[in-house]
Formats: structure tokens, sequence, C-alpha cells
């Protein structure tokens, strides 16, 4: 792969807005569409080129709106229908994509479909959802666990049936083998792609399809002590069925219908699985989210062997993306450390394929710890005390010293990290050397340099806390080179390039340091090299 592609998806760069907290316009302590639409320049000027948005429809917030109740309207909270087109139209004015969140795994249980669907049993909205008798002793059909805790099935009372629920059961699954339940959904793509949205993020795009049968699901023997409940099995049978790739590219044929939009999957699986959701042909989603390095060891070794099995594993013409954040996983600052978290950056931003950023990485976000009384996560009220809460990766955006800092002006839905104060938009952008400005550098020089876009990755052998790599594109190679560790340690190694010099360090500083077959790095530092002279862009 060594020509630069063209897809404005490949090209660009994506962030991804918790709405909730990134900017409140109305004082309620909660983010909202209107708040958004202030920030849009700072995006901009962030160098980024797609947002992504977490669910902003009518939803009674049991999962903060994972718990859809109208796919087609938007929560009062968030603000309007007239809101979400006026952020459409402000988005695109400045050169921004807009990418929403689908999910279509399962609605609330408040939504109209699922009210009738459990009405009664011949409901011609019944076959909607996944409705199944009790065992002859009167317990749940099957062993499917809810990933928020407890069996995944609940009685309905009234009809005598279980409905099943991967997640709280205020969010029933809907039946993807039903023809009309897809219909539907595609039709709710359709609603929002004439509205001129760039594209879909699929929420656990992975289970739409579950075992005809349901079938038990077998023990987990990596389990381990600690681990959330649900974890204890395995799930063949109620995730990553093969049909779901005929669903993957149904919703592909529908985003292809509006011309150059993008199919984004929430997908955690192995490597070697998540690939198959390119589909036949690429036929499917053209970016399987790829999570490898969110929850991999952070060392040279671990980091170097998944670039390499992920390179490996993609399909011919399939394009690579990187994931270091996101609202349900520990903030990548807390998980590697704020020194760490830099060369986190570089590795993103110099990796191939499109990087998603996770609001708030940029200024280095750390996790906030929650007071009990302050947990507002299903997840971690159900399953307590073994840290499995998202409420600590979810904290507001910190623009500013103000008292709530510049993100709302009354008291926020979840509380600031308390040294805001001084770790905000404000402060770090105007501190030359900080991880802000750092950000700012990476994605500049990304728009610059076409090898660190859409360059071939070339692994560079390393020992001990380096990668090191390069990115070739146009007869001209970069080496990035990673120092995982606290030491010192030094890459004697002439492949560099005699002539080379630095063209970013994690440190900010360096520039233009010339690069004489020995390159010396710092603990905790990265830096790109380039041939002296090189001529960007
Ligand atoms: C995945 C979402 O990212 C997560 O936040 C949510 O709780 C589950 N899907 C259930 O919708």
């Amino acid at each position: 792969m060594d020509q630069i592609s063209n897809s404005w998806w490949q090209n660009g760069i994506f962030y991804q807005v918790y709405p909730r907290s990134f900017q409140d316009s109305n004082a309620d302590g909660v983010g909202d569409l209107a708040g958004i639409i202030t920030r849009l320049p700072y995006l901009q000027e962030l160098g980024i080129d797609a947002i992504w948005l977490s669910p902003v429809f009518p939803s009674p917030m049991a999962d903060f709106g994972y718990d859809i109740s109208d796919y087609t309207g938007i929560d009062p909270l968030f603000g309007t229908l007239e809101d979400f087109d006026a952020l459409v139209e402000a988005a695109h004015a400045l050169g921004l994509k807009v990418i929403l969140d689908l999910v279509p795994n399962h609605t609330s249980d408040q939504h109209p479909w699922f009210i009738e669907s459990r009405s009664s049993r011949d409901n011609p909205k019944r076959d909607w959802y996944l409705w199944r008798d009790p065992k002859p002793d009167g317990g749940a059909p099957n062993n499917w666990l809810s990933e928020f805790g407890g069996s995944a099935w609940t009685l309905d009372d009234e009809t005598g049936q279980y409905y099943y629920h991967a997640f709280l059961n205020q969010q029933p699954d809907l039946n993807w083998r039903n023809r009309e339940v897809r219909e539907a959904i595609y039709d709710v793509m359709r609603f929002w792609l004439r509205k001129g949205v760039d594209g879909f993020r699929v929420d656990v795009i992975w289970h739409l399809i579950k075992d005809a049968q349901f079938r038990d699901n077998p023990p987990n023997p990596y389990y381990s002590e600690g681990r959330p409940p649900h974890e204890t099995i395995l799930t063949q049978y109620s995730t990553d069925q093969p049909e779901v790739h005929e669903v993957v590219a149904e919703m592909r044929r529908v985003t292809d219908e509006f011309g150059s939009r993008v199919l984004i999957g929430e997908i955690y699986l192995p490597l070697q699985r998540l690939v198959a959701y390119y589909g036949n042909d690429l036929a499917g989603a053209q970016m399987p989210f790829n999570f490898a390095l969110l929850s991999t060891l952070w060392s040279a070794r671990s980091v170097e062997k998944i670039i390499a099995e992920y390179e490996a594993a993609l399909p011919h013409g399939a394009w690579p993306n990187w994931v270091l954040g996101n609202h349900d996983r520990p903030r990548v600052a807390s998980r590697v450390g704020q020194a760490q978290a830099r060369v986190a950056a570089m590795l993103l931003l110099t990796l191939r394929g499109t990087p998603t950023l996770y609001y708030g990485d940029e200024i280095g976000m750390h996790q906030v710890a929650m007071a009990p009384d302050q947990v507002r996560d299903p997840f971690e009220k159900n399953v307590p005390g073994i840290g499995v809460g998202r409420d600590g990766c979810r904290t507001p955006m910190q623009w500013d010293a103000t008292p709530h800092a510049g993100f709302s002006t009354s008291t926020p839905w979840l509380p600031l990290a308390s040294d805001f104060a001084h770790e905000n938009v404000i402060d770090l952008d105007a501190d030359d050397h900080s991880i802000l400005s750092l950000y700012k550098a990476l994605i500049g020089l990304r728009k610059q340099l076409p090898q660190l876009v859409a360059g071939a990755y070339e692994p560079m052998a390393a020992q001990g806390d380096l990668l090191l790599y390069r990115r070739r594109a146009e007869g001209e190679a970069l080496v990035i080179a990673l120092n995982l560790g606290a030491e010192p340690a030094s890459i004697t190694s002439s492949s560099i390039g005699f002539g080379s010099e630095i063209l970013l360090s994690t440190f900010l500083d360096r520039k233009r340091e010339r690069v004489e077959g020995i390159l010396n790095l710092r603990g905790n530092e990265g830096v790109i090299v380039g041939r002296s002279n090189f001529q960007a862009g």
C-alpha cells in the first residue's frame, strides 16, 4: 500500500465527542448540541476531520443514551432536531464530517416497538424482539448473561415469556433475523443520511445475530477472579454468528446509497475475527474499530506484536484504524501514565490507518475517581467494587480554569478532575510543550507528510523498551522511534539513515537536531526522524 488514498475517512482524523460531557449551553450541567456547535472551531483548529457523537436520541438514559426510545428524534436534554441540523451545517461549513452512533442491537424498553411487542404474544411486533418460553422449571431459557450483571433474560409476568437483553433489562435486544426489524433500522439510517450525516458508528455490531437455537454458552476456562461475572461464560452462541456479516453488508449498502459515507463497527473480538467485518470483497464495514491498543500490555514487544498481527490479518485492500480511548474504557493517560500518554499519541498518529481520538485525551485527561454517591454508570451500580465503572472516563471536558472548567455554569453531571485549573485547553494551548501542543504538532505533521497517512508500515528490529518502524511513501521513509520505558535508550542502527534529523520529539524540543546513525532517546520519549532538508508535503 504505497499510494495515497482519496477517501476522506481514510485521510482523516476522527474524534469522539461524548455529548453529555463536552459543552453545556443551558446551565443544566449536561452537555448539549448547541454547546458542541460553539466548540467546533476548537476541533477544526486541532486538525480534526470528523466527529462521532455518542447517542443524542430520546432516551430514558438508563444507559446514558444507549437505550433509545425514538431513533429519529433528539432528546430534549441535548436540544432539538433544529439544533442537530444546525450542528451538521456548522460542522460541514468548517470542513468537519459528522458521524452518528447507531444503536441497532437493542432499544429502550420504553420504545413504542417494545411496548407493543410485550403487550401480547400475538402482537405483530412480538417477533421484533427475542421472546422465549421459560424452562420447565420456570427458569431462564438458557445460561446467557447480561454484560451489566445477572441473567440476560427477564421474565415478562403478563405474557409469561422471557425477553433477551445483552445489556440492561431496560435494553431489550431486537430480533435481527426479522426482515421488518432490518428494514425499520435501515430507514432510520436513511433518515439521518438524508439529513447529511456522513456515516455511523454501529454499537455492538457483532452482537446483532444470535444462535438460532439459543444454545447454552460454554464456560470460560480463562475466567479470573475479579473480572465481571458475565465473563464466566464465553459468548460463543450469543455474539459473532456467521449470519451477522449479511447484516453488515446490508447496512453498508444503505450507506452506499448516499455516496461517500462511512460505516464503522464497534467490535471487541480477537484480530482474526475482527477483520471478517470488512466483509467479502470489502463490502462490509469500512472501519471495524480496532481496539487492540485499549487492552494491550503497554510494552514495546506487545505493541509491536499487535501491529504486526493486525497488519498481517487485514484483508487485501482493507483500511486499518486505531483507537486509544473511548467512553467505555479507562483513559489512556491513566492506563499508561501521563509520560507515556505522549508516546501513545505519537504511536496513534504515526500508525498506518485512521486514528480516532477520544475527547480530552488531547489534553491528557485522566480517570477521575468517583465517590459512591457520585456513581452514575449502571454497570458500576450493578457490578460494584471491581472497577468496571465508566464514569471516570466520561467527566466534563476541561476548557478553562473557571469554576466549572468552562464546561457549564452550573454543577456538572459528573465531577470534574481536581487538576482542571491548570490541565485545561486554555492553559495547555499557551504552553508550547504541553500534550495539547504535541497533539497539534502530530496532527499537523500527519497532514503534511503522505508517509504518515498511507505510507507502508515497515517494522524495524528493536530491543527492550524500544518500538521502531518506518513509514514509507513516494520513495521516502520516515523512522518512528518510541521509547516505551522510563530509562534512556539509544539506537545505533545505521538503518535510520545518515543525514537525518528529528522532525518531532514528544518533548517538543530537538527539532531539526541532526541524527548521524545513532539516535539517543530520553526515557518516555518518541521521535519522528526524516531526511535532512526533507520537504514536507
Ligand atoms: C456499547 C457502548 O459503547 C456502551 O457504552 C453501551 O453501554 C453498550 N454498547 C450497550 O449499549
